[in-house]
């Protein structure tokens, strides 16, 4: 499963950058907003450092507008993947995208329909919010499976990328199904690799190695 870095903060993404730990990037209006930057400026620096996909959204609702402003997205860098809302408006700006060889990643997506529009519309990515069906007592995991199911039952070439991901165990949940891409806020990331029983056998080798005088170098 590739790991995305949900975040447009250009620290967080090199810390986890220089430990392999990112495939891409995905950012949205809200994240850019956040980051208190212009959103050419930062995406441009974002792909300057990851060389995987990085999703950059576009802020227009009507059609021909998010064609412009996704054009211009494409031109940043070769590893653009513009971002559009799962509307009637997105999926015909996917299609047309996609047709000029631009990836696309379709955001906002809540159900197993909507994941076949965006099939359908030659998405590259396909961004199912899993936090915020959870935040209203949707298994979000089951749209994973739903959509990994019906996607795998006819071959559609669509990267299933889980989002709104809120805890370490979505990672390996989303892993367990087969999501193609996991796009998580990087202390979600580095929750992954707490264990209690880890900090506590660590605890005790150390005791032990300070005991026994152990030295290496
Ligand atoms: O990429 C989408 C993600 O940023 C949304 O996360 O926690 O705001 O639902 P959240």
């Amino acid at each position: 499963m590739k790991f995305f870095v949900d975040t447009a903060e250009i620290d967080q993404i090199k810390e986890l950058n220089d430990l392999g730990m990112v495939d891409g990037v995905t950012t949205n209006p809200s994240l850019i907003a956040k980051s208190g930057r212009d959103i050419l400026e930062v995406t441009k620096e974002i792909c300057s450092i990851v060389s995987g996909p990085v999703s950059a959204e576009v802020v227009a609702l009507e059609a021909d507008d998010m064609l412009a402003e996704g054009r211009k997205l494409a031109k940043i860098a070769d590893n653009i993947a513009v971002k559009v809302p799962l509307t009637w408006a997105g999926l015909k700006t996917c299609k047309t995208l996609t047709d000029d060889g631009i990836m696309v990643n379709v955001t906002l997506c809540f159900s197993a329909n909507q994941a076949l529009l965006a099939a359908k519309a030659g998405a590259t990515f396909i961004s199912p919010f899993i936090g915020r069906l959870d935040d209203i007592n949707i298994d979000g995991l089951e749209l994973i499976e739903d959509i990994r199911t019906i996607y795998d039952n006819y071959g559609f070439g669509t990267n299933i990328l889980a989002a709104s991901i809120r805890t370490a165990n979505h990672m390996s949940d989303c892993a367990k199904i087969g999501a193609d891409v996991c796009t998580a806020p990087p202390n979600v990331i580095k929750a992954m690799a707490n264990h209690i029983l880890t900090d506590k056998g660590l605890a005790a080798f150390m005791a032990d190695a300070k005991k026994a005088g152990i030295k290496i170098v």
